[in-house]
């Protein structure tokens, strides 16, 4: 069932003229999405172990009002890629934490694999983060397409990776609940620190997990930290509706995409039982951005000359299912008979859609190339700080979009230009906040204080 699109608030057109905003995060963690950004002169790679680089970072986001900085994550180095580009980073919880301690306001997510992690040790992270940041941690859910190789196991079948990511999701929530909002007393004179009778133990049994509880780590400020998720297959999108309150996506080149995307969630939403207006679909977007549109071409035209289109024909090749793309000249199309349908691959499965409609639409290998190693699939606008604010509030207004997932696709401009010139036209439209609502995550987001039961 499709949800009748007035159900989810203003019509369309009308958002931000009845007071509906932007809901804006910034992936931080490297020194550009763009693979080629990190060979441009001031690119601060030499910084990617450094705190320096990302307070900085999150310092220029936080002075913009956005609503998080979020951390992507991978289980796996991957040689072919990291001899031409800066390949995987810190640790999300870790360098979150030192985070939370130079911010107030802006929200900490981070990628967490439910395949490769237990819900008992990620419970206890998120709420060590919620506690020493005030109420600001967030999750992305995630179940690992790859990196199998550093657990001793096989990867799971891209179905059962999202049963066992369900699961997880449920035991989290339950254990976050495990303590009630009054539990901790610190009755000095009486000697009572916790109220037991506010904490219980959780005795979930599943198929794949066994969690007695209650947690460890007494309630945190938002009681659950946020939740994301990033995976927009069927099987993504239903674990999407039961749990997340975020839902990140793969930027769509069209409108047209991104609503029927956008339509799809909210409706499953509203199928589980939740609102849908609480739930936010946020895609990727990795603009490349210039004072004036010639400057933006001329920065594209740079990037794209300092990558190394070998290395992406490799990446790109894994983004397809492992096809065989190595005899093919780069201006060549790729031959349908090489790519195995959808549903049959077992990694990143919607991020191969967005790839097969492309090679429908007649790409040839070297700009799906281009295309990957500029932002691993996301969609690419290239421009001015004018024409990137109308482009986001285009999709925004057309209901493809509550808000995006910025993936700047170099630094520093390619954030300054982001936080310094794109926001404060979106907030002078009045599209977006120009301070922060609350305290917490969840009432930044203008998401419930108090969340639903845990769904079963
Ligand atoms: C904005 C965004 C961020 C993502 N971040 C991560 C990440 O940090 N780690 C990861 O393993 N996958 C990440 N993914 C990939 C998803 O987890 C998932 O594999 C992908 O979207 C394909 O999902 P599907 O198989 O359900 O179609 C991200 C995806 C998006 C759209």
């Amino acid at each position: 069932m499709t949800i009748d699109i007035d159900d989810l608030g203003a019509p369309a057109g009308q958002r931000v003229a009845q007071g509906e905003q932007l809901v804006l995060a910034t992936l931080i963690g490297g020194v550009g999405n763009h693979a080629g950004a990190w060979r441009r002169p001031n690119s601060r790679v030499e910084e990617k172990y450094d705190l320096a680089l990302f307070r900085d970072v999150v310092t220029w986001a936080e002075r913009a009002k956005l609503h998080a900085v979020f951390l992507a994550d991978g289980l796996r180095l991957d040689l072919d890629t990291v001899s031409s580009q800066p390949f995987a980073g810190l640790e999300p919880v870790t360098l979150l934490s030192a985070l939370a301690a130079v911010t107030e306001h802006i929200g900490l997510i981070g990628s967490i694999s439910t395949t490769f992690s237990e819900p008992y040790n990620v419970a206890r992270q998120l709420a060590s983060l919620d506690h020493i940041s005030g109420g600001r941690a967030g999750w992305n859910l995630v179940t690992s397409a790859w990196g199998e190789e550093n657990f001793g196991r096989e990867l799971p079948p891209h179905a059962e990776r999202y049963e066992r990511g369900a699961e997880f999701a449920e035991v989290l929530l339950k254990l976050f609940d495990s303590w009630g909002p009054g539990a901790v007393r610190i009755d000095r004179a009486a000697g009572v620190y916790a109220d037991v009778g506010q904490v219980a133990p959780i005795d979930h049994v599943g198929k794949h997990f066994s969690v007695a509880g209650p947690l460890n780590v007494a309630r945190s400020p938002q009681g659950r930290p946020i939740i994301a998720q990033a995976g927009s297959s069927g099987d993504g999108q239903a674990v999407a509706a039961r749990f997340a309150d975020l839902v990140f996506t793969t930027g769509r080149i069209t409108h047209d995409d991104s609503i029927e995307f956008y339509r799809s969630v909210k409706s499953q939403v509203s199928a589980a039982g939740r609102d849908p207006r609480t739930v936010k679909v946020l895609p990727g977007v990795s603009p490349i951005i210039g004072e004036t549109e010639a400057a933006a071409r001329a920065v594209e035209k740079e990037l794209n000359g300092l990558i190394d289109l070998e290395s992406g024909r490799a990446k790109l090749s894994r983004q397809l299912g492992n096809a065989f793309l190595d005899d093919l000249e780069l201006d060549e199309q790729i031959p349908a008979e090489r790519l195995p349908a959808e549903e049959a691959v077992e990694g990143r499965r919607s991020r191969y859609g967005v790839y097969l409609t492309l090679i429908e639409d007649g790409w040839t290998l070297r700009r799906l190339i281009e295309w990957e190693v500029a932002s691993s699939g996301h969609f690419v606008p290239v421009g001015a700080p004018e024409q990137i604010a109308d482009l986001l509030l285009e999709r925004f207004e057309a209901r493809g979009a509550d808000g995006f997932i910025l993936l700047p696709s170099y630094l520093p401009e390619g954030l300054t230009l982001l936080t310094e010139a794109v926001i404060p036209i979106l907030q002078e439209r009045g599209a977006f906040q120009t301070e922060y609502a609350g305290q917490t995550l969840r009432e930044n987001l203008g998401l419930n204080a108090q969340p639903a039961p845990v769904p079963a």
